[in-house]
Protein backbone atom coordinates (compact mmCIF):
# COMPACT_ATOMS: atom_id res chain seq x y z
CA UNK A 1 0.00 0.00 0.00
CA UNK A 2 1.74 3.36 -1.18
CA UNK A 3 1.98 6.42 1.15
CA UNK A 4 2.01 5.89 4.96
CA UNK A 5 -1.01 3.22 5.32
CA UNK A 6 -0.54 -0.25 5.48
CA UNK A 7 2.48 -1.33 7.13
CA UNK A 8 3.96 1.59 7.43
CA UNK A 9 1.50 3.38 9.71
CA UNK A 10 2.45 4.19 13.70
CA UNK A 11 5.82 2.64 13.10
CA UNK A 12 8.05 1.84 16.16
CA UNK A 13 9.96 5.12 17.41
CA UNK A 14 13.64 4.18 16.87
CA UNK A 15 14.56 7.17 15.78
CA UNK A 16 15.09 6.24 12.08
CA UNK A 17 12.65 6.05 10.18
CA UNK A 18 13.27 3.75 7.44
CA UNK A 19 14.66 1.37 9.91
CA UNK A 20 11.73 0.67 11.85
CA UNK A 21 10.19 -0.41 8.85
CA UNK A 22 12.80 -2.78 7.38
CA UNK A 23 12.79 -4.04 11.15
CA UNK A 24 8.79 -4.63 11.10
CA UNK A 25 9.25 -6.13 7.69
CA UNK A 26 11.62 -8.57 8.65
CA UNK A 27 9.63 -9.63 11.58
CA UNK A 28 6.55 -10.18 9.95
CA UNK A 29 8.18 -12.20 7.12
CA UNK A 30 9.48 -14.52 10.05
CA UNK A 31 6.13 -16.01 9.81
CA UNK A 32 5.99 -16.48 5.76
CA UNK A 33 4.32 -13.01 4.15
CA UNK A 34 5.83 -11.71 0.91
CA UNK A 35 6.42 -8.16 0.30
CA UNK A 36 3.16 -8.69 -1.84
CA UNK A 37 0.88 -9.45 0.82
CA UNK A 38 2.41 -6.87 2.88
CA UNK A 39 1.77 -3.96 -0.13
CA UNK A 40 -1.83 -4.34 0.79
CA UNK A 41 -4.28 -2.31 3.23
CA UNK A 42 -4.25 -4.07 6.49
CA UNK A 43 -7.43 -4.80 8.43
CA UNK A 44 -7.25 -5.81 11.87
CA UNK A 45 -9.63 -8.50 13.61
CA UNK A 46 -10.15 -7.83 17.33
CA UNK A 47 -10.04 -11.91 19.06
CA UNK A 48 -11.92 -11.78 21.89
CA UNK A 49 -12.23 -16.05 21.73
CA UNK A 50 -11.66 -17.19 25.42
CA UNK A 51 -12.12 -20.05 26.49
CA UNK A 52 -14.19 -18.40 29.64
CA UNK A 53 -16.65 -17.03 26.97
CA UNK A 54 -19.05 -19.31 25.50
CA UNK A 55 -20.73 -16.58 24.34
CA UNK A 56 -17.87 -15.89 22.25
CA UNK A 57 -17.52 -19.94 21.33
CA UNK A 58 -17.70 -19.36 17.57
CA UNK A 59 -14.56 -16.75 17.40
CA UNK A 60 -12.40 -19.40 15.10
CA UNK A 61 -15.07 -19.92 12.49
CA UNK A 62 -16.21 -16.07 12.33
CA UNK A 63 -12.44 -14.73 12.49
CA UNK A 64 -11.88 -17.08 9.75
CA UNK A 65 -14.64 -15.76 7.28
CA UNK A 66 -13.98 -12.16 8.08
CA UNK A 67 -10.55 -13.17 6.45
CA UNK A 68 -12.11 -14.64 3.49
CA UNK A 69 -13.81 -11.28 2.92
CA UNK A 70 -10.99 -9.14 3.84
CA UNK A 71 -8.71 -11.00 1.15
CA UNK A 72 -11.47 -11.35 -1.67
CA UNK A 73 -11.72 -7.35 -1.33
CA UNK A 74 -7.77 -7.17 -2.04
CA UNK A 75 -6.86 -6.53 1.90
CA UNK A 76 -4.18 -8.37 3.96
CA UNK A 77 -6.26 -9.58 7.36
CA UNK A 78 -4.78 -9.90 10.77
CA UNK A 79 -6.18 -11.05 14.24
CA UNK A 80 -5.22 -9.98 17.57
CA UNK A 81 -6.95 -10.08 21.24
CA UNK A 82 -8.00 -8.15 23.59
CA UNK A 83 -9.47 -8.49 26.81
CA UNK A 84 -12.95 -10.87 26.60
CA UNK A 85 -15.83 -10.25 29.31
CA UNK A 86 -18.08 -12.96 29.65
CA UNK A 87 -20.82 -11.77 32.28
CA UNK A 88 -20.96 -15.24 34.45
CA UNK A 89 -16.50 -14.90 34.55
CA UNK A 90 -15.88 -11.55 35.57
CA UNK A 91 -15.39 -10.60 39.20
CA UNK A 92 -16.77 -8.61 40.63
CA UNK A 93 -19.08 -8.15 37.66
CA UNK A 94 -18.18 -7.39 34.05
CA UNK A 95 -19.70 -3.64 34.26
CA UNK A 96 -16.06 -3.16 36.42
CA UNK A 97 -14.49 -4.34 33.48
CA UNK A 98 -15.85 -2.74 29.99
CA UNK A 99 -13.56 0.68 30.30
CA UNK A 100 -10.85 -1.44 30.72
CA UNK A 101 -11.72 -3.26 27.61
CA UNK A 102 -12.18 -0.24 25.71
CA UNK A 103 -8.71 1.27 26.51
CA UNK A 104 -7.20 -2.42 25.26
CA UNK A 105 -9.39 -2.27 21.98
CA UNK A 106 -8.39 1.92 21.66
CA UNK A 107 -4.84 1.15 22.15
CA UNK A 108 -4.49 -2.04 20.26
CA UNK A 109 -5.94 0.04 17.37
CA UNK A 110 -3.88 2.84 17.94
CA UNK A 111 -0.62 0.58 18.26
CA UNK A 112 -0.81 -1.80 15.28
CA UNK A 113 -0.37 -0.72 11.45
CA UNK A 114 -3.85 -1.57 10.86
CA UNK A 115 -6.01 0.85 8.44
CA UNK A 116 -9.27 -0.67 9.46
CA UNK A 117 -10.62 -2.65 12.43
CA UNK A 118 -13.50 -5.50 12.43
CA UNK A 119 -15.03 -5.41 16.30
CA UNK A 120 -16.14 -9.23 16.81
CA UNK A 121 -17.95 -8.94 20.11
CA UNK A 122 -21.00 -10.30 21.27
CA UNK A 123 -21.23 -10.91 25.33
CA UNK A 124 -23.01 -7.56 26.98
CA UNK A 125 -19.71 -5.28 27.85
CA UNK A 126 -17.88 -6.37 24.94
CA UNK A 127 -19.68 -4.36 22.35
CA UNK A 128 -20.12 -1.48 23.95
CA UNK A 129 -16.48 -1.53 24.81
CA UNK A 130 -15.32 -1.88 21.25
CA UNK A 131 -17.15 1.51 20.13
CA UNK A 132 -16.25 3.14 22.87
CA UNK A 133 -12.56 2.60 22.29
CA UNK A 134 -12.89 2.28 18.25
CA UNK A 135 -15.16 5.98 18.39
CA UNK A 136 -11.84 7.09 20.24
CA UNK A 137 -9.29 5.67 18.22
CA UNK A 138 -10.96 7.53 14.74
CA UNK A 139 -9.95 4.48 12.21
CA UNK A 140 -12.44 2.93 9.67
CA UNK A 141 -14.40 0.46 12.15
CA UNK A 142 -17.02 -1.86 11.87
CA UNK A 143 -19.06 -3.97 14.00
CA UNK A 144 -19.46 -7.67 13.92
CA UNK A 145 -21.53 -9.57 16.95
CA UNK A 146 -21.05 -13.36 17.55
CA UNK A 147 -24.77 -13.85 17.48
CA UNK A 148 -27.32 -15.51 19.65
CA UNK A 149 -27.36 -19.06 21.41
CA UNK A 150 -29.98 -21.51 20.03
CA UNK A 151 -33.19 -22.07 22.08
CA UNK A 152 -33.22 -25.08 24.21
CA UNK A 153 -35.95 -27.15 25.56
CA UNK A 154 -37.52 -28.08 28.95
CA UNK A 155 -40.17 -30.86 29.20
CA UNK A 156 -41.51 -29.65 26.00
CA UNK A 157 -41.24 -25.51 26.50
CA UNK A 158 -38.47 -23.48 24.99
CA UNK A 159 -36.36 -21.86 26.85
CA UNK A 160 -33.29 -20.11 26.54
CA UNK A 161 -30.72 -17.89 28.39
CA UNK A 162 -31.26 -16.02 30.44
CA UNK A 163 -35.43 -14.73 31.08
CA UNK A 164 -35.99 -18.46 31.66
CA UNK A 165 -33.21 -18.77 33.73
CA UNK A 166 -34.85 -16.26 36.09
CA UNK A 167 -38.03 -17.37 36.04
CA UNK A 168 -37.15 -21.29 36.59
CA UNK A 169 -34.92 -20.44 39.62
CA UNK A 170 -37.57 -17.62 40.96
CA UNK A 171 -39.78 -21.07 40.78
CA UNK A 172 -37.29 -22.94 42.55
CA UNK A 173 -36.58 -20.36 45.43
CA UNK A 174 -41.01 -20.41 45.66
CA UNK A 175 -40.45 -24.60 45.96
CA UNK A 176 -42.29 -25.00 42.52
CA UNK A 177 -39.98 -26.91 41.36
CA UNK A 178 -37.75 -29.32 43.17
CA UNK A 179 -33.74 -29.57 42.66
CA UNK A 180 -33.75 -32.54 39.81
CA UNK A 181 -36.09 -30.43 38.15
CA UNK A 182 -33.91 -27.33 38.55
CA UNK A 183 -30.04 -29.16 37.72
CA UNK A 184 -32.44 -30.42 34.36
CA UNK A 185 -33.62 -27.19 33.52
CA UNK A 186 -29.70 -26.27 33.97
CA UNK A 187 -28.62 -28.50 31.56
CA UNK A 188 -31.24 -26.96 28.63
CA UNK A 189 -31.20 -23.49 29.09
CA UNK A 190 -27.72 -22.55 26.70
CA UNK A 191 -28.38 -24.91 23.91
CA UNK A 192 -25.00 -23.77 22.09
CA UNK A 193 -22.64 -20.93 21.92
CA UNK A 194 -23.77 -17.63 21.40
CA UNK A 195 -25.19 -14.48 23.23
CA UNK A 196 -28.38 -15.00 25.45
CA UNK A 197 -31.45 -15.67 23.18
CA UNK A 198 -33.78 -12.45 24.09
CA UNK A 199 -33.85 -9.07 24.73
CA UNK A 200 -30.83 -8.65 26.44
CA UNK A 201 -28.02 -6.22 26.48
CA UNK A 202 -26.43 -8.75 24.07
CA UNK A 203 -28.88 -8.80 21.88
CA UNK A 204 -29.94 -4.75 22.73
CA UNK A 205 -26.06 -3.89 21.51
CA UNK A 206 -26.27 -5.72 18.55
CA UNK A 207 -29.61 -4.44 17.65
CA UNK A 208 -28.41 -0.64 18.47
CA UNK A 209 -25.09 -1.13 16.72
CA UNK A 210 -27.33 -1.78 13.71
CA UNK A 211 -28.91 1.19 14.21
CA UNK A 212 -25.76 3.05 14.65
CA UNK A 213 -25.01 2.62 11.37
CA UNK A 214 -21.68 0.61 12.37
CA UNK A 215 -22.86 -2.61 11.65
CA UNK A 216 -23.82 -4.27 8.38
CA UNK A 217 -27.46 -3.74 7.32
CA UNK A 218 -28.85 -7.27 8.98
CA UNK A 219 -26.11 -7.84 11.06
CA UNK A 220 -27.47 -7.84 14.58
CA UNK A 221 -29.69 -10.75 14.45
CA UNK A 222 -27.99 -14.15 13.01
CA UNK A 223 -27.87 -16.77 15.39
CA UNK A 224 -24.55 -17.42 16.80
CA UNK A 225 -24.47 -20.92 14.64
CA UNK A 226 -25.82 -20.35 11.40
CA UNK A 227 -24.48 -20.06 7.86
CA UNK A 228 -25.94 -16.15 8.27
CA UNK A 229 -23.52 -15.15 10.33
CA UNK A 230 -21.01 -16.70 8.83
CA UNK A 231 -21.74 -14.99 5.47
CA UNK A 232 -22.45 -11.86 7.32
CA UNK A 233 -18.32 -12.04 8.76
CA UNK A 234 -17.41 -12.33 5.29
CA UNK A 235 -19.51 -9.67 4.14
CA UNK A 236 -17.95 -7.67 7.40
CA UNK A 237 -14.76 -8.44 6.12
CA UNK A 238 -15.11 -7.40 2.25
CA UNK A 239 -16.39 -4.16 3.87
CA UNK A 240 -13.69 -3.52 6.43
CA UNK A 241 -11.39 -2.92 2.85
CA UNK A 242 -13.91 -0.71 1.05
CA UNK A 243 -13.88 1.74 4.13
CA UNK A 244 -10.38 2.30 3.86
CA UNK A 245 -11.03 3.78 0.37
CA UNK A 246 -13.70 5.80 1.24
CA UNK A 247 -12.51 7.16 4.67
CA UNK A 248 -15.80 5.80 6.91
CA UNK A 249 -14.24 6.52 9.86
CA UNK A 250 -16.18 7.02 13.05
CA UNK A 251 -16.60 10.29 13.07
CA UNK A 252 -19.03 10.52 9.91
CA UNK A 253 -21.18 7.22 11.51
CA UNK A 254 -21.42 7.85 15.13
CA UNK A 255 -23.07 11.27 14.55
CA UNK A 256 -25.58 12.93 16.62
CA UNK A 257 -28.33 11.65 14.15
CA UNK A 258 -27.70 8.44 14.87
CA UNK A 259 -27.32 8.41 18.34
CA UNK A 260 -31.22 9.71 18.03
CA UNK A 261 -32.23 6.29 15.60
CA UNK A 262 -30.06 4.12 18.23
CA UNK A 263 -32.48 5.64 20.89
CA UNK A 264 -35.45 5.50 19.05
CA UNK A 265 -34.40 1.27 18.56
CA UNK A 266 -33.86 0.81 21.93
CA UNK A 267 -37.08 1.83 23.13
CA UNK A 268 -38.81 0.43 20.00
CA UNK A 269 -37.06 -3.45 20.91
CA UNK A 270 -37.75 -3.38 24.22
CA UNK A 271 -33.77 -3.11 24.97
CA UNK A 272 -32.20 -3.51 27.81
CA UNK A 273 -31.79 -0.72 30.57
CA UNK A 274 -28.16 -1.19 30.17
CA UNK A 275 -28.21 -0.27 26.63
CA UNK A 276 -28.87 3.78 27.47
CA UNK A 277 -25.76 3.60 29.73
CA UNK A 278 -23.33 2.02 27.39
CA UNK A 279 -25.40 4.39 24.60
CA UNK A 280 -24.20 7.34 26.92
CA UNK A 281 -20.35 6.24 27.29
CA UNK A 282 -20.28 5.97 23.45
CA UNK A 283 -21.48 9.10 22.54
CA UNK A 284 -19.63 10.87 25.43
CA UNK A 285 -16.63 9.41 23.25
CA UNK A 286 -17.85 11.19 20.22
CA UNK A 287 -18.04 14.85 22.03
CA UNK A 288 -22.29 14.04 22.42
CA UNK A 289 -24.40 13.99 25.19
CA UNK A 290 -27.48 11.68 26.25
CA UNK A 291 -30.03 13.97 27.80
CA UNK A 292 -32.44 11.63 29.79
CA UNK A 293 -35.25 14.15 29.85
CA UNK A 294 -35.48 14.33 25.77
CA UNK A 295 -34.98 10.25 25.99
CA UNK A 296 -38.06 9.96 28.57
CA UNK A 297 -40.22 12.46 26.14
CA UNK A 298 -38.94 10.29 23.35
CA UNK A 299 -40.73 7.18 25.18
CA UNK A 300 -43.60 8.46 25.47
CA UNK A 301 -44.10 8.95 21.26
CA UNK A 302 -41.96 5.39 20.96
CA UNK A 303 -43.74 1.98 21.20
CA UNK A 304 -42.34 -1.09 22.28
CA UNK A 305 -42.85 -3.02 18.66
CA UNK A 306 -40.15 -6.19 19.19
CA UNK A 307 -41.84 -9.36 21.08
CA UNK A 308 -39.39 -10.58 22.49
CA UNK A 309 -38.84 -11.52 26.13
CA UNK A 310 -38.38 -10.51 28.65
CA UNK A 311 -40.66 -7.85 27.44
CA UNK A 312 -42.61 -10.10 25.31
CA UNK A 313 -42.36 -14.10 24.23
CA UNK A 314 -40.16 -14.49 21.57
CA UNK A 315 -36.74 -15.42 20.57
CA UNK A 316 -33.79 -13.79 18.90
CA UNK A 317 -33.92 -16.15 16.24
CA UNK A 318 -37.74 -15.63 15.90
CA UNK A 319 -36.61 -12.07 15.17
CA UNK A 320 -33.82 -13.04 13.01
CA UNK A 321 -36.89 -15.35 10.92
CA UNK A 322 -38.89 -12.19 10.96
CA UNK A 323 -36.45 -9.58 8.81
CA UNK A 324 -34.37 -9.16 11.34
CA UNK A 325 -34.02 -4.91 12.38
CA UNK A 326 -35.03 -4.16 9.19
CA UNK A 327 -38.99 -4.43 9.52
CA UNK A 328 -38.59 -2.30 12.91
CA UNK A 329 -36.81 0.37 10.86
CA UNK A 330 -39.69 0.43 8.31
CA UNK A 331 -42.46 0.97 11.12
CA UNK A 332 -39.74 3.47 12.69
CA UNK A 333 -39.30 5.13 9.13
CA UNK A 334 -40.93 8.32 9.86
CA UNK A 335 -39.29 8.76 13.17
CA UNK A 336 -35.88 7.96 11.92
CA UNK A 337 -32.75 9.96 10.35
CA UNK A 338 -32.78 8.58 6.86
CA UNK A 339 -30.06 10.40 6.16
CA UNK A 340 -27.77 9.28 9.01
CA UNK A 341 -24.39 7.32 7.20
CA UNK A 342 -23.93 3.91 7.50
CA UNK A 343 -20.42 1.74 6.89
CA UNK A 344 -21.63 0.95 3.88
CA UNK A 345 -21.13 4.20 2.13
CA UNK A 346 -25.09 4.52 1.88
CA UNK A 347 -27.23 6.18 4.34
CA UNK A 348 -29.69 4.20 6.52
CA UNK A 349 -32.69 5.55 3.93
CA UNK A 350 -30.62 3.85 1.47
CA UNK A 351 -30.48 0.68 2.94
CA UNK A 352 -33.94 0.45 3.99
CA UNK A 353 -34.99 1.14 0.74
CA UNK A 354 -33.09 -1.99 -0.20
CA UNK A 355 -33.90 -4.26 2.39
CA UNK A 356 -36.09 -7.58 1.18
CA UNK A 357 -39.51 -7.07 1.27
CA UNK A 358 -41.90 -6.93 4.32
CA UNK A 359 -43.61 -10.57 4.61
CA UNK A 360 -46.31 -11.72 6.97
CA UNK A 361 -45.08 -12.29 10.63
CA UNK A 362 -45.57 -11.94 14.39
CA UNK A 363 -42.65 -11.05 15.92
CA UNK A 364 -42.37 -7.36 15.09
CA UNK A 365 -45.62 -5.45 15.49
CA UNK A 366 -47.51 -2.67 13.31
CA UNK A 367 -46.52 1.19 15.05
CA UNK A 368 -50.47 1.37 15.17
CA UNK A 369 -50.45 -2.60 17.21
CA UNK A 370 -47.89 -2.27 19.31
CA UNK A 371 -46.51 -4.88 22.49
CA UNK A 372 -46.66 -2.07 24.80
CA UNK A 373 -47.96 1.46 23.52
CA UNK A 374 -44.74 3.28 25.41
CA UNK A 375 -41.25 2.68 24.93
CA UNK A 376 -39.58 0.47 27.30
CA UNK A 377 -38.39 2.43 29.92
CA UNK A 378 -39.16 5.79 31.95
CA UNK A 379 -36.85 8.23 33.22
CA UNK A 380 -37.68 9.14 36.97
CA UNK A 381 -36.79 11.99 38.99
CA UNK A 382 -37.73 13.14 42.78
CA UNK A 383 -35.96 14.03 46.05
CA UNK A 384 -34.74 10.17 45.82
CA UNK A 385 -33.30 10.56 42.67
CA UNK A 386 -32.44 14.33 41.64
CA UNK A 387 -29.63 13.10 38.64
CA UNK A 388 -32.01 10.53 37.38
CA UNK A 389 -33.37 6.62 37.98
CA UNK A 390 -34.33 4.21 35.02
CA UNK A 391 -37.59 2.16 35.11
CA UNK A 392 -37.81 -1.03 32.73
CA UNK A 393 -41.98 -0.04 31.98
CA UNK A 394 -42.60 -2.85 29.57
CA UNK A 395 -41.39 -5.32 32.15
CA UNK A 396 -43.37 -4.41 34.75
CA UNK A 397 -46.25 -5.08 36.75
CA UNK A 398 -49.13 -2.68 35.44
CA UNK A 399 -50.23 -2.91 38.82
CA UNK A 400 -47.38 -1.54 40.95
CA UNK A 401 -46.51 1.28 38.37
CA UNK A 402 -48.49 3.55 40.99
CA UNK A 403 -47.61 2.48 44.01
CA UNK A 404 -46.54 3.90 47.80
CA UNK A 405 -44.58 1.74 50.22
CA UNK A 406 -42.75 0.77 53.57
CA UNK A 407 -39.39 1.36 52.51
CA UNK A 408 -37.07 -2.16 53.71
CA UNK A 409 -33.61 -1.43 53.37
CA UNK A 410 -30.42 -3.49 52.13
CA UNK A 411 -26.96 -1.65 53.08
CA UNK A 412 -25.13 -3.07 50.25
CA UNK A 413 -25.28 -6.94 48.16
CA UNK A 414 -23.52 -8.48 50.99
CA UNK A 415 -26.74 -7.36 53.50
CA UNK A 416 -29.19 -8.15 51.41
CA UNK A 417 -27.76 -11.97 50.97
CA UNK A 418 -27.51 -12.24 54.42
CA UNK A 419 -31.16 -11.10 55.59
CA UNK A 420 -33.72 -11.42 52.50
CA UNK A 421 -34.60 -15.30 53.46
CA UNK A 422 -34.17 -14.88 56.92
CA UNK A 423 -37.45 -16.22 57.86
CA UNK A 424 -37.75 -13.34 60.68
CA UNK A 425 -37.26 -10.31 58.30
CA UNK A 426 -40.26 -8.10 58.75
CA UNK A 427 -41.37 -8.08 55.29
CA UNK A 428 -45.02 -7.64 53.49
CA UNK A 429 -46.03 -7.69 49.43
CA UNK A 430 -46.69 -4.30 49.31
CA UNK A 431 -43.35 -3.26 50.92
CA UNK A 432 -40.59 -1.38 48.54
CA UNK A 433 -37.06 -3.30 48.43
CA UNK A 434 -34.47 -0.72 49.02
CA UNK A 435 -30.57 -2.02 48.29
CA UNK A 436 -27.60 0.53 48.27
CA UNK A 437 -24.10 0.60 47.57
CA UNK A 438 -24.35 -1.33 44.11
CA UNK A 439 -23.74 1.89 42.22
CA UNK A 440 -20.01 2.58 40.05
CA UNK A 441 -18.56 3.52 42.84
CA UNK A 442 -19.90 1.53 45.83
CA UNK A 443 -19.88 -2.14 44.70
CA UNK A 444 -17.70 -1.18 42.61
CA UNK A 445 -18.61 -1.32 39.56
CA UNK A 446 -22.59 -1.40 39.50
CA UNK A 447 -23.76 -4.77 39.16
CA UNK A 448 -26.65 -6.41 38.03
CA UNK A 449 -27.54 -6.48 41.60
CA UNK A 450 -30.48 -3.90 41.34
CA UNK A 451 -33.17 -7.17 40.69
CA UNK A 452 -33.51 -7.94 44.23
CA UNK A 453 -34.81 -11.56 44.31
CA UNK A 454 -38.35 -11.60 46.23
CA UNK A 455 -37.57 -12.88 49.17
CA UNK A 456 -38.29 -16.51 50.09
CA UNK A 457 -41.24 -16.47 52.42
CA UNK A 458 -43.33 -14.08 50.30
CA UNK A 459 -42.00 -16.19 47.14
CA UNK A 460 -43.77 -19.11 48.78
CA UNK A 461 -46.90 -17.29 49.13
CA UNK A 462 -46.91 -16.64 45.34
CA UNK A 463 -45.28 -12.97 45.28
CA UNK A 464 -43.70 -12.82 41.97
CA UNK A 465 -43.28 -9.19 41.54
CA UNK A 466 -42.60 -6.15 44.27
CA UNK A 467 -41.26 -2.26 43.63
CA UNK A 468 -37.54 -2.60 44.13
CA UNK A 469 -34.87 0.43 44.24
CA UNK A 470 -31.02 0.70 43.69
CA UNK A 471 -28.33 2.32 42.38
CA UNK A 472 -27.53 -0.33 40.71
CA UNK A 473 -28.05 -2.12 37.29
CA UNK A 474 -30.11 -5.48 35.99
CA UNK A 475 -29.75 -7.77 33.30
CA UNK A 476 -32.04 -6.53 30.49
CA UNK A 477 -33.24 -10.25 30.75
CA UNK A 478 -34.91 -9.83 33.68
CA UNK A 479 -38.35 -8.30 34.31
CA UNK A 480 -40.19 -6.49 37.73
CA UNK A 481 -41.06 -3.34 38.93
CA UNK A 482 -37.69 -2.44 39.04
CA UNK A 483 -36.13 1.14 39.58
CA UNK A 484 -32.71 1.29 38.07
CA UNK A 485 -29.66 3.42 37.83
CA UNK A 486 -30.20 5.91 41.21
CA UNK A 487 -28.08 8.74 40.62
CA UNK A 488 -26.24 10.02 42.57
CA UNK A 489 -25.40 6.66 44.24
CA UNK A 490 -25.39 6.30 47.26
CA UNK A 491 -21.62 5.54 47.86
CA UNK A 492 -21.46 9.34 46.47
CA UNK A 493 -23.78 11.20 48.98
CA UNK A 494 -26.88 10.08 46.65
CA UNK A 495 -29.88 10.28 49.23
CA UNK A 496 -29.95 6.69 48.64
CA UNK A 497 -27.81 6.40 51.19
CA UNK A 498 -30.18 8.26 53.69
CA UNK A 499 -32.99 5.55 53.33
CA UNK A 500 -34.16 4.04 56.57
CA UNK A 501 -35.90 1.07 57.12
CA UNK A 502 -40.00 1.93 57.30
CA UNK A 503 -39.85 5.00 55.73
CA UNK A 504 -42.83 5.97 53.27
CA UNK A 505 -41.70 6.04 49.39
CA UNK A 506 -43.34 6.21 46.12
CA UNK A 507 -43.31 5.64 42.96
CA UNK A 508 -45.16 6.77 40.28
CA UNK A 509 -44.24 6.18 36.72
CA UNK A 510 -46.97 8.10 35.07
CA UNK A 511 -45.86 11.26 36.96
CA UNK A 512 -42.21 9.97 36.26
CA UNK A 513 -41.33 10.38 40.01
CA UNK A 514 -39.42 8.53 42.92
CA UNK A 515 -39.97 10.37 45.98
CA UNK A 516 -39.21 9.95 50.10
CA UNK A 517 -41.68 11.02 51.79
CA UNK A 518 -39.13 12.41 54.36
CA UNK A 519 -39.24 15.96 55.26
CA UNK A 520 -35.97 17.92 54.06
CA UNK A 521 -35.38 18.79 57.48
CA UNK A 522 -34.90 15.19 58.05
CA UNK A 523 -32.72 14.53 55.66
CA UNK A 524 -30.47 16.92 56.06
CA UNK A 525 -30.45 15.82 59.81
CA UNK A 526 -29.55 12.27 58.72
CA UNK A 527 -26.81 13.62 56.25
CA UNK A 528 -25.18 15.93 58.77
CA UNK A 529 -24.59 12.81 61.37
CA UNK A 530 -23.84 10.34 58.46
CA UNK A 531 -19.56 9.62 58.77
CA UNK A 532 -17.57 9.57 55.42
CA UNK A 533 -16.23 6.12 54.39
CA UNK A 534 -12.42 6.37 55.48
CA UNK A 535 -10.94 5.84 51.72
CA UNK A 536 -9.53 2.23 51.75
CA UNK A 537 -5.81 2.27 52.32
CA UNK A 538 -4.96 -0.92 50.72
CA UNK A 539 -6.23 0.28 47.06
CA UNK A 540 -3.99 0.02 43.69
CA UNK A 541 -4.10 -0.50 40.19
CA UNK A 542 -7.16 -0.48 38.41
CA UNK A 543 -9.10 -0.63 41.12
CA UNK A 544 -8.03 2.59 42.03
CA UNK A 545 -8.15 4.17 38.85
CA UNK A 546 -11.80 3.17 38.31
CA UNK A 547 -12.94 4.12 41.71
CA UNK A 548 -11.52 7.77 41.55
CA UNK A 549 -12.33 8.35 37.57
CA UNK A 550 -15.82 6.32 36.56
CA UNK A 551 -18.29 8.50 36.16
CA UNK A 552 -22.05 8.04 37.34
CA UNK A 553 -24.70 6.34 35.71
CA UNK A 554 -26.42 9.44 33.75
CA UNK A 555 -22.90 9.82 31.82
CA UNK A 556 -22.30 6.08 31.13
CA UNK A 557 -20.11 5.43 33.77
CA UNK A 558 -17.25 5.77 31.52
CA UNK A 559 -13.95 7.28 32.82
CA UNK A 560 -14.18 10.78 32.94
CA UNK A 561 -10.61 11.33 31.10
CA UNK A 562 -11.79 8.67 28.55
CA UNK A 563 -14.43 10.98 27.10
CA UNK A 564 -14.06 13.33 24.37
CA UNK A 565 -13.03 17.16 25.95
CA UNK A 566 -15.66 18.17 23.25
CA UNK A 567 -19.06 18.31 25.35
CA UNK A 568 -21.23 20.59 22.94
CA UNK A 569 -23.88 18.55 21.45
CA UNK A 570 -27.11 17.17 23.43
CA UNK A 571 -29.05 14.70 21.64
CA UNK A 572 -32.20 13.65 21.17
CA UNK A 573 -32.93 17.05 20.50
CA UNK A 574 -36.56 18.64 22.03
FE1 LIG B 1 -23.07 -13.46 27.32
FE2 LIG B 1 -25.72 -13.24 28.14
S1 LIG B 1 -23.99 -14.06 29.21
S2 LIG B 1 -24.76 -12.54 26.33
Amino acid sequence: MSGSGGFKRGLTSYGDVEFSLFLRKAFIKGAGYTDDALDRPIVGITNTGSGFNPCHGNMPQLIEAVKRGVMLAGGLPFDFPTISIHESFAFPTSMYQRNLMSMDTEEQIRALPIDAVVLIGGCDKTVPAQLMGAASAGLPAIQLVTGSMLNGSHHGTRVGACTDCRRYWGSYRAGEIDSDEIAAVNDNLVASVGTCCVMGTASTMACLGEALGIMLPGGATAPAVSADRIRMAEQTGKQAVTMIAQHLVPERILTPDAFENALRVLLAIGGSTNGIIHLTAIAGRMGIRIDLDQVDRMSQETPVLVDLKPSGSHYMSDLHHAGGLAPVLRELRPLLHLDALTVTGRTLGEELDAAPPAFSQDVVRPFDHPVYPLGSFAVLRGNLAPGGAIIKQSAASADLMEHEGRAIVFDNAQDMAERLDDPGLDVRADDILVLRQIGPVGAPGMPEAGYIPIPRKLARQGVHDMVRVSDGRMSGTAAGTIVLHVTPESACGGPLALVRTGDRIRLSVHDRSLSLLVSDAELASRAASRSEPSPDPDQRGYRKLYVESVLQADQGCDFGFLQSPRRDVSVPKP
